[in-house]
């Protein structure tokens, strides 16, 4: 990536950064990868370039282990301590807790997914102003970080392998989790050149003003502390200016449709649309490794010549696993040709066990897994092969090898299953895609749309897609894998930069 030399530093800014520490039994550090769509999407920038820094959260005890090891939390993207790619944050265990799991993942994750079960939550009490506080303190934490990264104003910055006199920094922060830190670097930095993006959807104001008055007013003012605010689809961020001129208007800001842009409290945001995609060379090559070639050897012969219906997930409540089992059973039930002939593969990996709601969740998911088993299994077929740990490998596989993938998310930012799975099947798997995702907006065409809440509709378009004709599958498929591919993250993470420099003339 050229631009980081040509200008200022570049600096990211997420929750979940590029590395995570475990704790063996032997007392050792060990660093991992990171997990989840945003940091595969943005490592597979930043392993191409040393001209960034990315700051993030100490997630775990482990984590903090290893920030107090390295000099000023400074590590390298494999976790070596005193590095210059990452900068991880050791916030004090309440407040993350409190940030990360009452907030973030509670609040501001259910408001934009709009998950709630209304008559019982939200309940905005007195304890949620404690929250709201730690939330505060955690946006500010990254914000004084990226205020120091960023440099002396005017000069190469201190991240800045990559700086240039004269050429400002440009902070690039990343999601729900850090809604706040964009004003608060704003403030302490007005020569820094800020973009926000919103991995998630965005919830239309009737939704969102559920949020208290002031807390709904200081997320929005939180983003538009921006120069760039950036969204997966023209869906969500039609959202966000809804949102501004309902919660805002009435106290001074002005959304411009025609531009996309939001003057407020005398800034201007634009607002932009940059629909992340697959870098398709890179997940190829990755699938015709030898760990994964043994994984579809092995689910090859657990399956046979049967034709499989895959999902892969987090076992996340907006992905809808529980209605997705559901559809499967009613296809076993209105069209029970496809009894014996077909193995339903739901890989849904764990994920915010922190949360009451996440864990109930993952145990109605297995439960109906072994109704649906005891159900329609026989001597020798399983109708249902779920897993809720995590392999990675084992999901490739299970995309090499899918004939029907299925994606049936309530409400899904974007959904890079949808993207991931038409660009490695050998099959030339059909997609069945739910119109709630943001991916939706790419893949209609060539998909098999559904209504997400509407079983019998899921179950009766699984029934189509495995009906569907060789040469209207391979045709569709190639179509799905070119617009998947068609943003990459390099390009997505570059268009970016693109829209801070033109705003900042
Ligand atoms: O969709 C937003 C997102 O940040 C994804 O990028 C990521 O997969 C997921 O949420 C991660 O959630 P968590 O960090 O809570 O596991």
């Amino acid at each position: 990536m050229g631009e980081g030399s040509a200008d200022g530093p570049v600096l990211i800014a997420s929750n979940r950064g590029p590395v995570s520490f475990g704790l063996g039994d032997d007392g050792r550090l060990s660093a991992r990868r990171g997990a989840g769509g945003l940091v595969s999407g943005l490592s597979s920038v930043t392993d191409h370039t040393s001209e960034t820094l990315w700051v993030c959260a100490a997630l775990s005890d482990a984590d903090r282990a290893a920030v107090r090891e390295a000099p000023d939390g400074r590590l390298d993207s494999d976790g070596t301590p005193g590095g210059s790619g990452v900068h991880m944050l050791d916030i004090p265990p309440a407040v993350f807790q409190r940030a990360y799991n009452a907030v973030a993942n509670s609040t501001l994750w259910f408001v934009h997914h709009m998950l709630y079960d209304t008559p019982n939550q939200p309940h905005f009490g007195m304890a949620f102003d404690r929250e709201w506080d730690s939330f505060r303190g955690y946006n500010r934490a990254f914000a004084e970080a990226l205020a120091q990264d960023a440099g002396p104003a005017g000069q190469a910055g201190q991240a800045g392998q990559a700086g240039q006199a004269g050429r400002p920094a440009r902070a690039l922060i990343q999601d729900y989790h850090l809604t706040l830190a964009p004003r608060m670097l704003a403030d302490l930095r007005p020569d820094v050149r800020i973009a926000h993006f919103s991995h998630t959807p965005w919830a239309p104001p009737a939704y969102y003003r559920m949020l208290p008055d002031p807390v709904a007013r200081e997320v929005l003012d939180g983003v538009l502390g921006a120069d760039h605010a950036g969204f997966l689809c023209q869906r969500w961020a039609d959202a966000f200016l809804d949102c501004c001129e309902a919660v805002l208007g009435p106290v001074g800001a002005r959304v411009d449709r025609v531009r996309q842009r939001v003057s407020y409290r005398g800034h201007v945001t634009g607002v932009g649309v940059h629909p992340l995609g697959v870098d398709a060379a890179e997940l190829t090559a990755r699938a015709a490794e030898p760990d994964v070639q043994a994984r579809v050897a092995s689910l090859a012969e657990a399956t046979g010549d049967r034709k499989l219906i895959v999902r892969i997930d987090r076992t996340e409540l907006s992905k809808n696993i529980v209605r997705g089992l559901a559809a499967y059973r009613e296809l076993l039930i209105a069209y029970p040709q496809w009894r014996e002939r077909v193995v339903h593969v739901a890989f849904a990996y764990p994920s915010r066990h922190d949360l009451p709601e996440y864990r109930e969740y993952t145990a109605r998911v297995q439960r109906l897994a072994r109704e649906i088993s005891e159900e329609f299994g026989t001597a020798d077929w399983d109708p249902l092969i779920l897993q809720v740990d995590d392999d990675y490998a084992r999901s490739l596989a299970a995309y090499r090898l899918a004939d029907v993938l299925l994606v049936n998310p309530i409400r899904d930012g974007m959904n890079l299953v949808a993207k991931e799975g038409p660009i490695l099947s050998d099959r030339a798997c059909a997609l069945v895609l739910s119109r709630e995702a943001g991916a939706a907006a790419e893949l209609s065409a060539d998909a098999l749309m559904i209504n997400p809440f509407d079983v019998s509709g899921t179950a009766q378009a699984l029934h189509e897609a495995l009906l569907m004709p060789d040469s209207e599958r391979t045709r569709r498929a190639r179509s799905l894998a070119r617009a998947a591919s068609a943003v990459p993250p390099a390009t997505w993470f570059a268009d970016q930069l693109a829209a801070l420099d033109r705003l900042g003339g």
